[in-house]
Parts: C-alpha cells; sequence; structure tokens
C-alpha cells in the first residue's frame, strides 16, 4: 500500500520493551491498533507504561520483540520518517531557569527540522503566531519562555507540538499544570479539529474524566499489558 494511505496510524504486534539492564519488561506482548484520525486515550496507574509506550512508538526506545508500524512506516528502522510526521510533547518538562528563547521562538522551533536557525518565511511566522493566538498565549509571545508560569508553558509547548500540523499528535500528561477552562477549550475545541484534518492523537492522561472526553478508543495500561477498548468508529463523529 502506498505510504499515507494505511488505514491505521499505529500498529503493534506483539511488541515487548526492556529498559536496559531490567528483567522485567515494562511492555509485555503489546498488541494495538490505532486507526487514522482518532482520538486514543491512554490510561493506567503510575508505572504501568504509558510512557515507555508512546516512546516506543516513536522509535526513541526499541523494543526487544514484535512489529510496529507508525504511519505506514516500520518502526526503528524508519522511525525518523514518521517521526517528521509527528509530534511529542513528553511528560517531564523541566521549568528552565535560564531561556534565551521567546515564547513566540520557541513555538517556532516546532517547525525547525533540526536545527534552528531562527530564520522561518513569513508564512511560517504567520502560523507560529496562529499557534500561539489558538492557546490564547499571543500577549505573551514575547515573553522569555523561562519566565512564564508553568501552565503558560505548558501551552506554549502545545502550540508548539501542533504547529508542525503533525498526522500523529503524542501527548503525555499535557493538561498538569493547565486550568479546567482551557483544558476544556483543548479537549473540544482544539483536539477535534486536529482529528477532522486527518491528525491521530495518542493522548495520555491521568485525570480526565474519558466519558466526557470524545475518545474513539481507551487504551488501559496496566504492569505493561494493554487492552484496548474501542469506543466507535473514527470517522464517525468529530
Ligand atoms: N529509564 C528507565 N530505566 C528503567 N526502568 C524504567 C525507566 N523508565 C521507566 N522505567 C520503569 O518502566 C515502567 C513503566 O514506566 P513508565 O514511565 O512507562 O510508566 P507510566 O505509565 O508512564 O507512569 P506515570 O503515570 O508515572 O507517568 C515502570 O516500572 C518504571 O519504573
Ligand atoms: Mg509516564
Amino acid at each position: 500500500m502506498e505510504k499515507g494511505l494505511e488505514q491505521n496510524a499505529v500498529e503493534l504486534d506483539s511488541v515487548s520493551t526492556y529498559y536496559y539492564g531490567e528483567k522485567r519488561p515494562a511492555l509485555r506482548d503489546v498488541t494495538l491498533r490505532i486507526p487514522v484520525g482518532s482520538l486514543a486515550l491512554i490510561v493506567g496507574p503510575n508505572g504501568a507504561g504509558k510512557t515507555t509506550l508512546l516512546e516506543t512508538i516513536l522509535g526513541l526506545l526499541k523494543p526487544r520483540s514484535g512489529r510496529i508500524k507508525v504511519l505506514g512506516y516500520n518502526i526503528p528502522a524508519e522511525a525518523s520518517k514518521a517521526r517528521a510526521l509527528s509530534s511529542y510533547l513528553p511528560q517531564d518538562f523541566m521549568k528552565p531557569p535560564i531561556e534565551p528563547f521567546t515564547a513566540r521562538e520557541v513555538v517556532a522551533m516546532g517547525l525547525a527540522s533540526s536545527s534552528f536557525s531562527g530564520r522561518l518565511l513569513e508564512s511560517g511566522w504567520k502560523k507560529v503566531d496562529r499557534a500561539l493566538e489558538l492557546l490564547g498565549m499571543m500577549d505573551h509571545a514575547d515573553k522569555p519562555f523561562g519566565k512564564l508560569s508553568g501552565g503558560q508553558q505548558q501551552k506554549v509547548l502545545l502550540a508548539r507540538a501542533i504547529v508542525r500540523e503533525p498526522k500523529l499528535l503524542l501527548l503525555d500528561e499535557p493538561f498538569s499544570a493547565i486550568d479546567l477552562e482551557t483544558r476544556s477549550y483543548i479537549v473540544g475545541e482544539i483536539f477535534p479539529g486536529l482529528l477532522r484534518g486527518g491528525c491521530t492523537i495518542l493522548l495520555v492522561s491521568h485525570d480526565l474524566d474519558y466519558s466526557s472526553m470524545d475518545a474513539d478508543l481507551v487504551i488501559r495500561v496496566v504492569d505493561g499489558r494493554v487492552s484496548q477498548v474501542i469506543m466507535r468508529d473514527a470517522h464517525a463523529t468529530h
């Protein structure tokens, strides 16, 4: 099948991942199908393997066994191609005390491929400002990133993830510092817009009431094992 026309954005078959030197797998024999254009909510207790699952999907962690395909590319062999079409917002961001870049520049990094030259075309900066606007951060665009509050920083990082117009968006606890009102706006307005455009979203979140989340599927991770519950046909709504 031609790349990009796959039915599933993510496919895992019997995937097991071990951290270096560990005897117990952090993911055990995981088989998953995440259809293109769906919102998959990943839930489970601390230490269950949620972050490990995202990093295995991106090829940042290499599985010991099994087969992975992301956006039609074999992982880890073709991971850089899959990552070029993806955005990942990791769980642990540390507030850097000295961060020379402004919020706008941090968002612009989402458009730079490997190194940030600071030179974007006019159309690029327009996209950056639209992403900042979407997250309600235009008033803070010229402030140093390090001087923003934790929640403001999280919004800027979300804007950076979105500005790339990714085919696959992986968000690991993106709401931990974000207020309820913004959270409902992101879930109720921003996500549906991305999904309609064919983006697939994998969202790790502890504290969401997922009956109100409008998720297409819920992936429950417990002790490295995964059970997948289909909520509905991914293309039926949004
Ligand atoms: N770098 C590492 N080296 C060894 N073991 C690790 C490493 N990172 C995570 N683990 C272990 O792998 C398991 C899964 O961790 P993971 O970070 O995927 O959990 P999680 O579901 O994301 O948890 P949380 O909700 O706390 O973020 C845990 O038992 C953890 O201790
Ligand atoms: Mg985690």
